[in-house]
């Protein structure tokens, strides 16, 4: 099937749509414009899950790029980094060179984030700087791509009011970038590729990876679990997972080319393998043959407590190169609230899960995230957080702000605790988040851990950091030759998010192809 045919057969939306009228958007909507909705995402796993593993560049497009520079500028997750860097991979074969300076960018891509408004937020402020540079530049073509892209309401809003925008493009059409720049380019009105069918596993994709000592590998995209606040599983698209043999290839592909950490991503891996029509495999088995992998680290985000099964935990604790850091999202310590956010487990269940996983992992690490002054929270269900922070002992957290997003069913919920009383739970979970971390990090005060060396520190570039396997950063003293290796490193102090240490020596690791 050519990429034509592909088009037709699937539920896309697609037109060239500058210089319209108010009425001839609506019209043009009703008609073809087609965002995912709650309904139709709710009727999910019937469909197949297409493989196309035939990338290509096609031929008429190789001169694309000829003396002309991209620039990609990336919000949100590790999933949209990665998605960056697919894209920046595609750029450079269609023959652009990149730049990090939109000032003399041909090209450029805001990669955006739905998850809160404040990140939306930011990308339409950015929107707006960027016009100046486009009734300077005529010719400059900017696109706005990623999560934002897939909200019909934002794609209003970028018709209506920024018309200096070239493109849009959802983020199932990645691998269509070629079509809509050259589109972009013949027909100098905006083009919007947003589709809404999901059930597409693209191998083959280009890369250019941001560093050479620490690798994304995709295992699986979209998410099912539709927790009632989050917008991922409609800007993402269902679930399907990447097989089996084209992640292990990767990752011993990575491995060969001297990377030392791999970190697996996906919205909730742990639903790995779930839509395998043809086998049962889940993420412990995977994990189980990455573990034979010749890399000294691998990682996984993010997992969620639901699917955390027991084969999972008896795989991890067998460590080798499977780090005994879990980021494991919790989102709340009320089981009430769970049931509000449809979590789909209790306060009662993480805590068994929690405990199985120190069983079989005595020295593990757990990280989380957590939402405050979701719908209805009373302050003794906010309390229940603080205590089951307390009780699991993360060592550190991501926290937030409930942020209605428009289509989820948290967002017909009466937003009812104030901004204030939001902002002060906010600020008493980050307390007790940081006397954590500080406490997690004093004990590791006169031991030597294992450090992955990134690069100079960000204040002081006679001083090295990077990483141990639970994710601590270290600073230290020591040549720059040890940058990209793994070292021993004895720490001397602890601060609240930092530590620091002096270096013991260099861990052997096997030579590599480079
Ligand atoms: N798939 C991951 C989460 C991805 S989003 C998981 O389930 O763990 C990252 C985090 O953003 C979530 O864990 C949640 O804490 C937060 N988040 C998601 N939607 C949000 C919203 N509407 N308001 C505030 N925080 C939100
Ligand atoms: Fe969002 Fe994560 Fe829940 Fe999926 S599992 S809906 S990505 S919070
Ligand atoms: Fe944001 Fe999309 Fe990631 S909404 S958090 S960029 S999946």
């Amino acid at each position: 099937m050519n990429e034509e045919q592909r088009l037709a057969g699937q539920a896309i939306s697609k037109t060239s749509a500058k210089g319209k009228t108010d009425k001839d958007y609506s019209q043009y909507f009703q008609t073809v414009y087609s965002p995912p909705s709650l309904k139709d995402a709710k009727k999910r796993g019937k469909e197949e899950v297409n493989y196309h593993d035939d990338f290509k560049i096609d031929p008429a497009f190789a001169e694309m790029g000829k003396g002309r520079k991209f620039y990609i500028r990336t919000y949100g997750c590790q999933m949209n980094e990665h998605d960056t860097e697919v894209m920046a991979g595609i750029f450079l074969q269609l023959g652009y060179e990149p730049t990090d300076s939109t000032a003399d960018a041909d090209v450029i891509l805001l990669n955006t984030c739905a998850i809160r408004e404040n990140a939306e937020n930011k990308v339409f402020g950015e929107i707006g700087h960027l016009k100046p540079l486009k009734l300077e530049r005529p010719d400059l073509l900017i696109g706005v791509c990623g999560c934002m892209s897939q909200e019909e309401s934002v794609v209003n809003k970028i018709l209506k009011t920024h018309q200096h925008i070239d493109m849009i493009f959802g983020t199932h059409n990645i691998h269509r970038l070629p079509n809509i720049l050259n589109e972009a380019y013949m027909s100098k009105e905006m083009v919007v590729e947003v589709w809404s069918k999901e059930g597409d596993v693209i191998e083959n994709l280009p890369k250019v990876r941001k560093g050479a000592i620490k690798g994304w590998v995709n295992i699986m995209y979209g998410c099912d679990k539709f927790c009632t606040y989050c917008i991922v599983p409609y800007t993402r698209g269902k679930e399907r997972s990447r097989r089996p043999e084209e992640i292990i290839q990767e990752v011993r592909h990575l491995a060969s080319q001297g990377y030392k950490e791999i970190t697996l991503l996906g919205q909730n891996v742990n639903a790995y393998g779930k839509d395998f029509t043809d086998m049962t495999y889940g993420l412990g088995q995977l994990m189980d043959e990455l573990r034979k992998i010749d890399i000294p680290r691998i990682r996984f985000t993010t997992s969620h407590p639901r699917d955390f099964d027991d084969h999972l935990i008896e795989v991890l604790a067998k460590q080798g190169n499977l780090v005994e850091h879990i980021h494991l999202p919790v989102q709340h310590g009320s089981s009430e609230i769970l049931k509000l956010m449809a979590r789909k487990y209790t306060r009662e269940h993480f805590l068994t899960l929690v405990d199985k996983i120190r069983a079989a992992i005595p020295n593990a690490v757990l990280t989380t995230d957590i939402i405050v002054g979701f719908p209805n929270e009373t302050e003794e269900q906010f309390k229940e957080t603080l205590s089951l922070y307390n009780e699991v002992g993360f060592e550190t957290a991501f926290t937030y702000i409930y942020s209605p997003r428009e289509g989820t069913p948290a967002a017909k919920m009466e937003d009812n605790v104030p901004m204030d009383v939001k902002k002060d739970r906010l600020q008493r979970l980050n307390m007790l988040v940081n006397d954590m971390s500080a406490a997690a990090l004093k004990k590791l005060e006169g031991q030597i851990v294992e450090v992955l060396v990134e690069g100079e520190s960000k204040k002081n570039p006679h001083v090295l950091a990077g990483y141990t396997r639970t994710s601590k950063l270290v600073n230290f003293v020591a040549p720059k030759e040890v940058i990209g290796k793994l070292v021993l490193v004895k720490i001397t102090d602890a601060k609240t998010w930092s530590l620091n240490g002096e270096m013991i020596e260099i861990v052997e690791t096997a030579e590599v192809n480079v």
